[in-house]
């Protein structure tokens, strides 16, 4: 058992969990506190959500979270918010006094975690005022599904909520719990469970050649579905969310380019300030991967490590020519990212190694970079084909055409067929019609259940052709814009 120290709706707790259990678990089958609801157990519906608080520069931050996906070991010295502490002394949270009075509930089902959703938005608006913009709006209920009350009412409840005047409760201010070595490591004598929370690079490799078979866990949005989906065991447990070296964003030189290294437990919403200063068109895939709960757990080494061919990230650092730094006990060394992905789920990664963290170069001014998702939604959705293209345009000739795409192969992968056709070509009909003939070479798609063969084909042709109109009459629109992605 890992002993964890955390805090729970301001009063200190101290439980003894086995590595797999879930927040979710903890709360419902340990603590009796029921009013956190199970849906889907996969993330994807919300009703489990929960807020998970943190100092950041000094103040406590809540980050909403689905805590059946979340491991319980995580909360070592941080403050679990749940639905069950947001009244005070009787008197409501304006987030579910307006739920009560926009009529935001009918079941109730999904009413917790979507007052814990808007909770973190108060919350936030509270510490950092700014106006609530549709966008805004969106991402803090993306992650929320509700099956009968239809989403207006919850809607008008989260636009009035600042509006109501609120005390904030007295343990706000707890302190969190120091955390010593509680979590840190643990092997335990006579069992084969083990888990351990290593907090530096060093103690982590060496952990990784000691236990190569202890499965690694960053945000745990990919590894704990196999745990909920598909019952594996996850009694093995290296936690990789505190190791200082991967949780760095640096801006630096490699070799000759300049970028930045990210480390790879950098989290999506921690990269969304890089992403909207220099990188745009990823910051804009950021807002459609997963949700604001996913977003606030899920990290872009876990999304690279996990080498899922609809990976979103993968494609659009492809396009970018990022590199990927592994460590071990013996040192480091540096891959192209096309060289991490050898075959489904298959990478260069050797069984004693760790990403520690990713380089992206900066994007020249002469460069654009599209990157343009397909899913049958619009929130909360998996690829079923993602194209990321960048580019130098020269007198209207295309030059250092690189391409790349997610869910077109058992790896995301470069189009170096339609690459060729592009490269040094002036944006024409004739160019591209051969650039989009060259994509059966480069791809012979899958079928699954987010696309057939033929639709993948046929999509992946037309982004193509989206990128030619829109290169051919400069600022056309090509798409309706909430759809434009
Ligand atoms: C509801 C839902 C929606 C989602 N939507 C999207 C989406 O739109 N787009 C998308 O791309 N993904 C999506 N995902 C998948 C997932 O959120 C991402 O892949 C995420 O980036 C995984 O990061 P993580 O930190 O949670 O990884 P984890 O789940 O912790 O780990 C994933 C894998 O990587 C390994 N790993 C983690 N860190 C390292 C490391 N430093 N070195 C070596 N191996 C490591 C783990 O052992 C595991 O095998 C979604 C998931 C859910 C549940
Ligand atoms: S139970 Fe559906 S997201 Fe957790
Ligand atoms: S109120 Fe029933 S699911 Fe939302």
């Amino acid at each position: 058992m890992a002993t964890i120290a955390f805090l729970l709706n301001g009063a200190p707790q101290r439980c003894d969990v086995a590595p797999d259990t879930s927040i979710l678990t903890l709360l419902r089958e340990h603590l009796a506190q029921t009013g956190t609801k199970e849906g889907c157990a996969s993330g994807d519906c919300g009703a489990c959500t929960v807020a998970i608080g943190e100092l950041t520069a000094g103040t406590q931050a809540f980050n909403s979270a689905n805590a059946c996906i979340t491991p319980a070991h995580q909360l070592q010295g941080r403050h679990l918010v749940t639905v069950e502490g947001l009244s005070e002394k009787g008197h409501l949270h304006p987030a579910q006094e307006a739920m009560i009075e926009c009529h935001g509930s009918q079941c109730g089902f999904c009413t917790p975690g979507i007052v814990m959703s808007l909770f973190t938005l108060h919350n936030d608006l509270t510490q950092r005022p700014a106006p609530l913009t549709p966008e805004r709006l969106e991402a803090t209920l993306g992650g929320n599904l509700c099956r009968c009350t239809g989403y207006r009412p919850i809607r008008d409840a989260a636009l009035q909520m600042q509006a109501i005047p609120y005390q904030r409760p007295q343990w706000y201010d707890a302190a969190l719990p120091t955390t010593e070595n509680d979590a840190q490591v643990i092997d335990l004598a006579g069992s084969t469970a083990f888990f351990a929370q290593p907090t530096s690079l060093k103690e982590l490799t060496q952990l990784r050649q000691t236990a190569p078979q202890a499965r690694l866990v960053a945000g745990g949005t990919d590894l704990w579905l196999e745990s909920t989906q598909r019952l594996a065991n996850l009694d093995q447990l290296i936690d990789v969310s505190r190791v200082a070296e991967l949780l760095t964003v640096e801006e630096a030189t490699f070799e000759t380019q300049t970028g930045w290294w990210v480390g790879a437990g950098v989290t999506y919403t921690q990269l969304e300030p890089l992403f909207d200063a220099h990188f745009p068109a990823f910051a804009h895939l950021l807002h459609r991967l997963g949700s604001q709960q996913i977003r606030n757990r899920g990290t872009l080494g876990g999304n690279i490590a996990n080498a899922s061919p609809i990976g979103d990230t993968p494609p659009v650092l492809l396009a970018l020519d990022a590199q990927v730094e592994l460590a071990s006990v013996n040192g480091k060394r540096y891959l192209a990212l096309e060289d991490f992905f050898l075959d489904y789920k298959k990478t260069a990664l050797a069984a004693d190694e760790v990403v520690s963290r990713i380089f992206i170069p900066r994007l020249p001014e002469s460069r654009q970079l599209r990157v343009w998702k397909l899913s049958k939604r619009r929130e909360d959705d998996i690829s079923a084909l993602l194209c990321a293209f960048s580019y130098r345009l020269e007198q209207n000739t295309l030059h250092d055409v690189r391409l790349a795409l997610g869910g077109m192969a058992a790896i995301p992968k470069r189009a170096y067929d339609v690459e060729a056709a592009l490269e040094g070509q002036p944006v024409s009909k004739a160019a591209f019609r051969a650039a989009q003939q060259a994509l059966a070479h480069d791809f012979q798609p899958m079928n699954d259940v987010r696309g057939s063969q033929a639709y993948r084909q046929q999509a992946a042709a037309n982004l193509l052709e989206r990128l030619y109109l829109s290169l051919s009459v400069p600022n056309q629109e090509v798409m309706l814009h909430a759809y434009a992605h």
